[in-house]
């Protein structure tokens, strides 16, 4: 089957099982081309509904893009961040594609792209904001509470570490079959081949980020939801998605208190 899977210009069914078979960083290193037209790149109504929020917590001045990819968070940053923006990705062909992107003249600020793993972060106390996009299924349960000690060392005191997280599928929803049924090709996937390919949909909830947030530095009551209203309701009329925004303790700014959900 050589005719593209999600688009046009998207990766062909061969090109998508070639780049599962390999590692994480060499698969986004074949994906990087195409990928900016797959599902894989995080919508726009996540991408504008988070600038919007931000802009009422912000401005900031110096935001990093964790796993940026090809940039898509980048461009929040740019709405948001007065002084300068940076992207960190473990993949060369991903930032090649954020690179050209970002080499398009623009009206301010400028971004920096870093090839680091987000596992050992190359920045101590640099950023005001650090905002992450559709990443952290590539990281196990146990591993978060590192990834988020990383950005919290990242971060300046009164520095926001902001993410969307999207709310569990309904129970016996297509949505839920579906995420089931990739979990649990991909953990077949990972017992049969090496290297592994590590991304899982369904173990990563709003409790359970709470508790690793916690256990990464973040006070508990400095960790904040917010409904991200653009990317719609679920028939209960609860939202589809709210972005989490968790601040480092310290001077600037500072939590408005539990873990709420303002909107
Ligand atoms: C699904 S893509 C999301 C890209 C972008 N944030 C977006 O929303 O379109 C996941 C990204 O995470 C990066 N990534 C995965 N594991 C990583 C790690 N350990 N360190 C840094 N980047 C990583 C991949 O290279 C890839 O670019």
């Amino acid at each position: 089957m050589l005719s593209p899977v999600f688009t046009p210009q998207g990766p062909t069914f061969r090109e998508l099982a070639v780049q599962a078979l390999s590692s994480v960083e060499r698969g986004y290193d074949l994906l990087a081309p195409k990928f900016d037209h797959t599902p894989f790149r995080t919508p726009d109504e996540v991408l504008d509904s988070t600038a919007n929020v931000l802009s009422q917590l912000g401005p900031f001045d110096y935001g990093l893009d964790l796993c940026c990819g090809t940039g898509a968070g980048l461009d929040v940053l740019r709405q948001v961040c007065r002084e300068r923006v940076t992207g960190v990705d473990s993949s060369a062909g991903m930032l090649a594609v954020a690179r050209a992107s970002a080499a398009v003249p623009r009206t301010a600020p400028r971004a920096d792209l870093v090839r680091a793993d987000a596992r050992a972060l190359p920045f101590r106390s640099a950023f005001d904001l650090v905002v992450s996009f559709g990443a952290f299924g590539h990281f196990l349960p146990h591993e978060r509470p590192e990834l988020f000690a990383q950005v919290h060392a990242a971060l300046r005191p009164g520095g926001r570490f902001a993410f969307p997280v999207a709310a569990p599928a309904r129970p016996g929803s297509p949505a839920y079959w579906t995420l089931l049924a990739f979990d649990t090709g991909m953990r077949v996937r990972n017992a049969l081949w090496r290297p592994r390919f590590v991304m899982y949909y369904r173990r990563f909830g709003l409790a359970r980020v709470r508790e690793e947030l916690v256990r990464a530095g973040f006070a508990v009551e400095a960790v904040e939801t917010y409904a991200l209203p653009e990317v719609g309701r679920r028939p209960d009329g609860t939202p589809r998605c709210r972005l989490v925004v968790a601040t480092r303790g310290g001077s600037r700014g500072g939590s408005r208190g539990g873990f709420s959900q303002p909107h």
